[in-house]
C-alpha cells in the first residue's frame, strides 16, 4: 500500500494512519511529526520550522521536500508507506509524483478524510498526544483512562502548541487555500478515494479498509 492521506487539520489523518500501520506493518510518514521532533530536539531545522508552525503557516517546500526525499529512500518504505500531511500544495504533489516515479513506487491511492468544519475546532482543542509513542487522545471524545497519561505506553500527554484557537483558524484557512486543491489534483490522476470521517474511530477505520482494499 502506497497511500497519501488528505484532510483538514483534525480530520483524523494521524488517527487512521496509526490503525493502518498496525494492520499493514508499513511506516506512517508524518511531516508534522518529523517537524515537531526537530523542534523538540532544538535542531537548526526545528528552529526554522517552529516560526511557521506556531503561526499555522506551511513550512517552506524545500525543507519538507528534502525530509520526504530522505525518508522515502529508507528500506522500510519498500513494502509501502502512508504519507500523512504531505503533500500540502500542488508543488509538493508534483515533486512527490516525480520522486516516486524515479524510485519506481507510484502511489496506489489518495484518501480524503472528509469532516465538516464545525467538528474540527473541538477535535483540535481537545487533542492530547503522547510524548513517547505519539498516540492521540481527545479529552471530549476519546480520553485516556488516567488524565495526562498514555494508555499504551504510560508516557506523558501534551497539548500541541499549534492547537490554540487562533492558530487553528489560520491552519484551516491555509488548508482551504493550498491543500484542498489537491483533491482535484488526485481526482484527475484517477487515484482519489474519500471517506466521511464522522462517527466512531473504529467505524471509520472499517470504511477505510473497505474503500482501500475491498475488505
Ligand atoms: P500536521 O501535524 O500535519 O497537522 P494538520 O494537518 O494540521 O493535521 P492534524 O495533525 O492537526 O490533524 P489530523 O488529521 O492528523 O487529526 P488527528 O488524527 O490528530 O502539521 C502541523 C504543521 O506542520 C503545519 O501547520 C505546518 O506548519 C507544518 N507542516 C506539516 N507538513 C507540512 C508540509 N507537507 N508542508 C509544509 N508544512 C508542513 O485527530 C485530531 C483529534 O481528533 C484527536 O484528538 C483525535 O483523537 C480526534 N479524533 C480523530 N478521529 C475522531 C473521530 N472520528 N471522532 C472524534 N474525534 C476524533
Ligand atoms: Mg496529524
Amino acid at each position: 500500500m502506497r497511500l497519501v492521506l488528505l484532510g483538514a487539520p483534525g480530520a483524523g489523518k494521524g488517527t487512521q494512519a496509526k490503525k493502518l500501520i498496525e494492520k499493514h506493518g508499513i511506516p506512517q510518514i508524518s511531516t508534522g511529526d518529523i517537524l515537531r521532533k526537530a523542534v523538540a530536539d532544538g535542531s537548526p531545522l526545528g528552529k526554522e520550522a517552529k516560526s511557521y508552525m506556531d503561526k499555522g503557516e506551511l513550512v517552506p517546500d524545500k525543507v519538507v521536500i528534502g525530509l520526504i526525499e530522505d525518508r522515502l529512500k529508507q528500506p522500510d518504505c519498500k513494502k509501502g508507506f502512508i504519507l500523512d500531511g504531505f503533500p500540502r500544495n500542488t508543488a509538493q504533489a508534483e515533486t512527490l509524483d516525480a520522486m516516486l516515479k524515479k524510485l519506481n513506487m507510484p502511489l496506489d491511492s489518495a484518501l480524503s478524510v472528509d469532516v465538516p468544519k464545525d467538528d474540527l475546532m473541538k477535535r483540535l482543542t481537545g487533542r492530547r498526544t503522547c510524548k513517547g509513542c505519539q498516540q492521540m487522545y481527545n479529552v471530549y471524545f476519546s480520553p485516556p483512562k488516567k488524565n495526562g497519561v498514555c494508555d499504551k505506553c504510560g508516557g506523558e500527554l501534551f497539548h500541541r502548541d499549534d492547537d490554540k484557537e487562533e492558530t487553528i483558524k489560520r491552519r484551516l484557512d491555509v488548508y482551504d487555500a493550498q491543500t484542498a486543491p489537491l483533491i482535484n489534483y488526485y481526482k484527475k490522476s484517477g487515484i482519489l478515494k474519500s471517506v466521511i470521517g464522522v462517527g466512531g474511530i473504529d467505524e471509520i477505520f472499517k470504511k477505510v479498509c473497505i474503500i482501500l482494499e475491498g475488505k
